[in-house]
């Protein structure tokens, strides 16, 4: 690093020290621009982003046909209301729809309210039937978002403890125990809420035998199913949503990340029999669907199902499998491999924290989570070669961490 840089990184943490809530604890790293898969920092350093701004950046960064899309929506009209129609968040919601099976959305900004909204929609459900009922049911190791709704079906006590309290009648059990689940469940469940993928969790797939349980619950107990897809959907894993490869019936869906491909959008998923339950007024969102939300989801959909997208991900999905696999064997602190398609986890026998740092130094970008997993979110259209350098930095970082330990 030179002074000049340093000092410019030095006066962006000191402004932000004085006038940004403190919440994020930031790697000391300033990114200016990107292409594909490849971010630059203010000195010109090249790194590969194998966590793609958690999923969000599913196109990769500065994407040439994104970024036309974009400009040129920015140059008609971005925003009117959900006062007034606009012809594209029905053509949003007609893919959505034909990907998921659920044919009505509801359009938002983010994921946490997606979950809110699905949340709601829920407890809307069996107010119209006049049998309210409360209780919903979550996973431990679950993350769902920080709104209150969201964080109350949260498992992580750190992330709660400070709000409490949160909403009452949840209930959490184990993640791949049929048992659990189907014990818990009872005829005053409103909904269970689940992600096909657990993602902040550490990276961990639901088995299809847990999957056949929810649904086996939820046929007994008329309980709604409501799948977070906001990290494991999309394409990420090499299917539209990862629900259907587990034989899921969900009743409700939650999208975000990938969806606008860096532009902010969300989107509740209903199926009919919740949708008629719903009234005017029921729920809104000021931006929520907007021109240029919409615009870049149109855009990302199409790349996804028409550009190749999903047959990517599979294919190169497989260079990831093999080859973190390999790592595993050689590293031996890395205990377990998860993941599909493009999300990844690799479990370690300790803190994953230095493994991200010395990704930094190696130019390559992964992140911790579950304090011990060191995940890998790329984006999609990530090719077989730039997969296998990126992978190789990864090697080498941890090989650094393994050193210094
Ligand atoms: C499965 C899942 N649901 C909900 C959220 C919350 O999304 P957001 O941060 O966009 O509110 C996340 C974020 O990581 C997530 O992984």
């Amino acid at each position: 690093m030179t002074t000049t840089s340093t000092s410019a990184l030095e006066e962006i943490q000191a402004r932000e020290a004085r006038h940004v809530l403190q919440t994020y604890r930031r790697n000391p790293v300033t990114f200016v621009r990107g292409q594909g898969v490849r971010l630059y920092d203010a000195e010109g350093r090249e790194y590969f982003d194998l966590l793609s701004g958690i999923g969000v950046a599913s196109l990769g960064h500065a994407h040439p046909g994104l970024a036309r899309a974009i400009a040129d929506q920015a140059q008609q009209l971005l925003h009117t209301s959900n006062l007034f129609f606009h012809p594209l968040q029905g053509q949003v919601a007609e893919k959505l729809s034909s990907l998921s099976g659920l044919p009505r959305a509801f359009f938002c900004n983010s994921g946490a309210e997606a979950v809110e909204a699905c949340l709601k929609f829920a407890r809307r459900y069996w107010y119209t039937r006049q049998e309210p009922r409360a209780e919903f049911i979550a996973l431990e190791e679950s993350f769902h978002g920080r709104t209150l709704g969201a964080l109350s079906v949260t498992s992580d006590e750190h992330y709660r403890a400070p709000f409490e309290p949160l909403l009452p009648s949840v209930r959490f059990v184990p993640a791949n125990d049929p048992t659990a689940i189907k014990a818990a469940v009872s005829t005053q469940t409103a909904a269970i809420i689940a992600e096909p993928v657990q993602g902040e969790g550490g990276v961990r797939p639901l088995t299809p035998a847990f999957a056949a349980a929810i649904n086996e619950a939820c046929a007994a107990s008329g309980a709604l199913f409501i799948a977070d897809e906001v990290q494991s959907g999309l394409g990420r894993t090499g299917s539209p949503f990862y629900y259907s490869e587990l034989g899921l019936k969900p009743h409700l869906m939650s999208l975000g990340k990938a969806l606008g491909g860096g532009v902010p959008i969300g989107a509740a998923l209903i199926s009919d029999e919740v949708a008629k339950t719903i009234s005017y007024g029921d729920h809104g969102s000021t931006y929520g669907g907007n021109l240029l939300a919409c615009r870049a989801a149109l855009w990302f959909l199409g790349e996804l199902t028409d550009g190749g997208v999903l047959e990517n991900v599979r294919r190169v999905g497989r260079i990831f499998d093999e080859r973190l696999h390999a790592l595993q064997a050689k590293h031996a602190f890395i205990k377990d491999v998860r993941g599909v398609g493009l999300i990844w986890g690799l479990e370690l026998s300790r803190d994953a924290a230095p493994v991200v740092q010395a990704g930094l130094a190696n130019g390559v970008i992964v992140n911790r989570t579950a304090e011990t997993v060191v995940r890998l979110l790329p984006p999609l259209n990530i090719t077989q070669d730039e997969a296998s350098e990126a992978l190789g930095r990864l090697d080498a970082a941890l090989a650094a961490a393994g050193a210094a330990a």
